[in-house]
């Protein structure tokens, strides 16, 4: 947390502000801290390639994320599926936290934690109440906001989505790792569209 605090604490990106205004009202004391229920998923052997890539934009948060690699319970929505999110799908995505039910601290109405989607990857129009941040720590991809076309994002870079907004991301080559985060309304799933 000390590392992506840090980071977002640097970038001046659209909801940055909410998200550090959020974070501030968590209870992120020792005290706080509890061990997550460990699951690891397939999309995890990409992950020894982007925390090789976190290292070059943020060794600090790097290691941070190759400490915790084996402690964190990685998920999936459960009404995706490789039928509606094409072959493949449920191999290349996961997500876990490091705020919520499932993480470290159990966060008040708030989520954040850490998203994988492999290479060549078509994560499709979705939406949720949750305004939602994320920081994307590899090499390009690609997002899209209220159904426009898609915007490259480089490492480092964040994208925000409103409130219902719909949104999807696109990998190419690579992998991506990111930082994620629902500010508030956290109790209502993603749909897809
Ligand atoms: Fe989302």
């Amino acid at each position: 947390m000390r590392a992506i605090l840090r980071g977002l604490s640097a970038r001046s990106g659209e909801g940055v502000s909410e998200v550090l205004a959020r974070l501030s009202e968590q209870d992120l004391g020792t005290e706080a801290q509890r061990t997550p229920e460990p699951c690891n998923l397939p999309v995890l052997a990409h992950l020894p390639h982007c925390i090789g890539e976190v290292m070059l934009l943020d060794p600090a948060l790097a290691a941070a994320i190759a400490a915790v690699d084996g402690d964190l319970k990685w998920m999936q929505s459960p009404t995706y599926s490789d039928r509606i999110l094409g072959e493949g799908f449920s191999a290349n995505y996961g997500w876990a936290e490091i705020i919520g039910p499932n993480g470290f601290f159990a966060g008040d109405d708030m989520l954040l934690g850490l998203l994988m989607l492999g290479p060549d990857r078509h994560y499709p129009d979705h939406y949720h109440p949750a305004p939602e941040l994320y920081w994307p720590l590899t090499s390009e991809s690609f997002w899209s906001r209220d159904g426009k076309p898609f915007v490259v994002k480089a490492p480092g870079e964040t994208v925000w989505h409103p409130s219902m907004a719909l949104h999807a991301t696109i990998t190419n080559a690579t992998p991506l790792l990111a930082v994620w985060c629902w500010t508030r309304d956290t109790a209502t799933p993603a749909r897809l569209k």
